[in-house]
């Protein structure tokens, strides 16, 4: 199981490459996590939101940003004047990597190297979403869409173009949500938003 790659069906529409998706082992990852959480939201869409991974709530219910961090991700919307449920929101990998501490699984940044695996899925979203925008929520999402060299912290509030794509840079919604100046981190996740809906 090399990567992804294999399990994606040639030229598919989205509903062919979700049901894909549930059986993918292109990494180690379906293993040990609950399920395949595939991308959500209108097909096409003007705005495209990648994040890292599910986390505990969205492995257990298989849908996106339903957790803490999903939870924050609608305010912030909400604050830049910007519709969740016009935006197309996924992950740059599909399955929740944690590790056990007693009964409590604790999230874990995804490898390098399963961001690439699963990086096939990310492609083909965006090949029948086509976004206008694609916003990378974080330095994994946006390695996995600019390269593992990208420096969020330089880039951060700006859009580039990237192989034909408008991608635009902010941090992620759980960085916000354990930023020791929550309201400080907040509004400034609402500035970068703002900046790059209307760039
Ligand atoms: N964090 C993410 O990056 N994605 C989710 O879906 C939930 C939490
Ligand atoms: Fe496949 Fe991605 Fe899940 Fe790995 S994380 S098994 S590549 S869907």
């Amino acid at each position: 199981n090399a990567d992804a790659a294999q399990y994606v069906p040639e030229g598919a529409d989205w509903a062919a490459l979700r049901s894909a998706a549930v059986g993918c082992h292109g990494c180690e990852l379906y293993r040990d996590a609950t399920q395949t959480v595939f991308g959500e939201g209108p097909v096409p869409a003007r705005l495209m939101a990648v994040g890292e991974c599910p986390g505990d709530r969205e492995d257990t219910e298989g849908h996106v940003f339903v957790g803490p961090a999903g939870r924050l991700l609608d305010k912030a919307f909400e604050a830049a004047g910007i519709d969740r449920s016009k935006a197309y929101l996924t992950n740059a990998v599909k399955h929740f990597r944690f590790t056990e501490r007693g009964k409590r699984r604790i999230h874990q940044q995804p490898r390098r190297s399963e961001v690439v695996a699963c990086f096939p899925w990310l492609r083909e979203e965006i090949r029948v979403v086509k976004p206008w925008l694609v916003v990378v929520l974080g330095a994994v999402a946006a390695k996995a869409v600019l390269g593992p060299s990208f420096k969020l912290t330089e880039h951060r509030g700006e859009v580039l173009e990237h192989d034909g794509l408008k991608v635009g840079v902010t941090v992620h919604p759980s960085s916000v949500v354990r930023a020791e100046n929550f309201s400080e981190a907040f509004d400034a996740f609402v500035a970068d938003l703002k900046a790059l809906k209307t760039p």
